[in-house]
């Protein structure tokens, strides 16, 4: 008889310098399921998965691939017997073309010579996305993707290998319903060729959508693997996070004061029209829209990092100039970016410089930055947020995804901003940090300051604000109080199907 796993690791263990990242796990996938793997941000998905693709070797353990041992020494290794992966950080070469960026290393070329087919590469590719219904042209360079077709062209990458065990770690953080729903199709589609998924996310309503059975981590330790229809989702968050989590969107109210915020006719041509908002003291402001709707190219204008054609800010009433984002911070206005690699972290900075590099003014006296004070403010953010890292000393690249982007957002908390405006703050967050940000922000709220908040994530949306204004294709299509919100008023607006505006 054939066994039914495809995968099987057992025992495995991994130790990071001052942290056990992997202790004694297990892991077992059914041959042709999507199995999803869970567990809070630094429970040690990832470096589960790296194992998996031959990036890092564990200490201990044993893996079984298709009933035969097996070691791993590179990635090369894994995709050669049969296992690809799509990693969390995307790491596309900017300057290379799609078809590039796919053959990467394994160019059809002309004999000996290595002059690569680029034709050749180019329809392979075309045919490719064609099968994958993905509609791009293989020629478009890498870096005029936005994040999300960057990420489409990661998952046909993976797949183009044609492996029976594909890794996804959270294919879906960066793309929209509808692209999700496409990858869905596409991962249904390889099941029934018998290909078995590994699936990473922190959505759980994907989880319940697609797996067939879920294996659940936490702080390095295998909880348990159970088939999907038999757990539910208040169970699922407690096996992660080991006790009931009570209130899933913490809203409280907040005092509502005078208006601290304007944005007066922001418009850039082709991206964003007409853009008129106010937000008030003690309010939480929510931006719904489908993904590309324009909101960050919005907020990214307000903060200086993009220049509108048109527009006025203003703070306090006082109108600002803002050129660039140290005016935006001379002006007490901070923003945490959707995207924490590519505009937000330091990869090679340490926990305590990337917390710091916002606010190194107040903790500067003279020449000198004063240790002990940069020391208590990281310290207590790290309490906060609960970061986990073994020291502010660590390299911020060797911190897991979730915890990069607290990270983030203790730099902004510490710049005290009188208007925090938050991009997708809790995308990549496991729930109980998703709690945490949630309550902080309310906290800001409660302190008299504006919070704007864009999320895609509906709940959020209706969670969190205190008033939601809706964009569709560059403009503002609707708005609605606490009150009037509902999931389907906000997607007629954000679909462009009603306006009230
Ligand atoms: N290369 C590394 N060097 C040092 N520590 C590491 C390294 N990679 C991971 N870690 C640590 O190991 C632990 C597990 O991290 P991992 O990335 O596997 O978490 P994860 O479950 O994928 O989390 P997330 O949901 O945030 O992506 C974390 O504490 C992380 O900081
Ligand atoms: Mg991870």
């Amino acid at each position: 008889m054939s066994n039914k796993y495809i995968l099987e690791m057992d025992s495995i263990s991994k130790e990071f310098p001052g942290v056990k990242a992997l202790n004694n796990v297990q892991f077992r996938v059914k041959k042709g399921t999507v199995h999803a793997l869970m567990g809070e941000n630094g429970a040690g998905k990832s470096t589960l998965m790296k194992i998996l693709n031959g990036m890092y070797s564990p200490d201990s353990g044993v893996i079984k691939f298709k009933d035969k041992e097996i070691k791993l020494r590179s990635p090369y290794d894994a995709i050669m017997m049969g296992i690809s992966m799509i990693h969390q950080e995307l790491s596309p070469v900017p300057h290379m073309t799609i078809a590039e960026n796919i053959f990467l290393g394994r160019e059809p070329s002309i004999g000996k010579t290595g002059i690569v087919k680029d034709r050749e590469m180019e329809e392979k590719t075309r045919k490719l996305l064609e099968d994958l219904d993905i509609r791009l042209d293989p020629r478009t360079k890498m870096k005029d993707l936005t994040i999300a077709n960057m990420q489409m062209v990661e998952i046909a990458k993976a797949i183009s290998y044609n492996s029976e065990l594909i890794i996804m770690d959270e294919p879906t953080s960066a793309i929209s319903e509808k692209e999700v729903d496409h990858l869905f199709k596409i991962i249904r589609s390889l099941k029934e060729k018998g290909v078995s998924i590994i699936f990473i996310s922190h959505k759980l309503d994907e989880i319940f959508k697609i797996a067939d059975e879920v294996t659940v981590l936490r702080d390095g330790e295998y909880i348990a693997t159970e088939p999907i229809e038999n757990i539910t989702k208040e169970k699922l968050i407690e096996m992660m996070v080991g006790r009931e989590l009570k209130h899933m969107f913490p809203k409280e109210e907040a005092e509502i004061g005078e208006v601290i915020f304007e944005v007066k006719n922001f418009t850039k041509k082709g991206v964003f029209y007409d853009i008129n908002f106010k937000v008030r003291r003690g309010e939480i402001l929510g931006i719904a829209g489908l993904m590309g709707a324009g909101r960050t190219e919005v907020v990214e204008s307000i903060f200086g990092i993009n220049k509108p054609d048109t527009g006025e800010v203003y703070v306090k009433g006082k109108k600002v100039r803002i050129n660039s984002p140290a005016d935006a911070i001379k002006n007490k206005i901070g923003l945490i970016t959707e995207d924490r690699k590519l505009t937000g972290l330091f990869l090679p900075l340490s926990v305590r410089d990337n917390i710091i590099m916002a606010s190194v003014d107040r903790y500067t006296k003279g020449e000198f930055i004063e240790g002990k004070k940069v020391d208590d403010a990281c310290e207590t953010m790290r309490k906060r947020l609960k970061i986990k890292t073994p020291s502010l000393d660590q390299i911020i690249k060797f911190l897991s995804g979730g915890n990069q982007q607290k990270v983030l957002i203790a730099r902004w908390l510490l710049t005290y901003p009188d208007i925090l405006i938050l991009d997708e703050p809790t995308r990549g967050i496991d729930v109980g940090a998703k709690a945490e940000i949630h309550k902080l922000m309310v906290k800001m709220a409660q302190q008299g300051k504006a919070v704007v908040m864009i999320s895609s994530e509906l709940p959020e949306i209706l969670g969190m604000s205190d008033r939601v204004i809706v964009m569709h294709e560059g403009r503002i299509t609707g708005e609605l109080s606490r009150g009037e919100a509902t999931q389907d008023k906000i997607m007629m607006y954000a679909t462009g199907l009603a306006k009230n505006i």
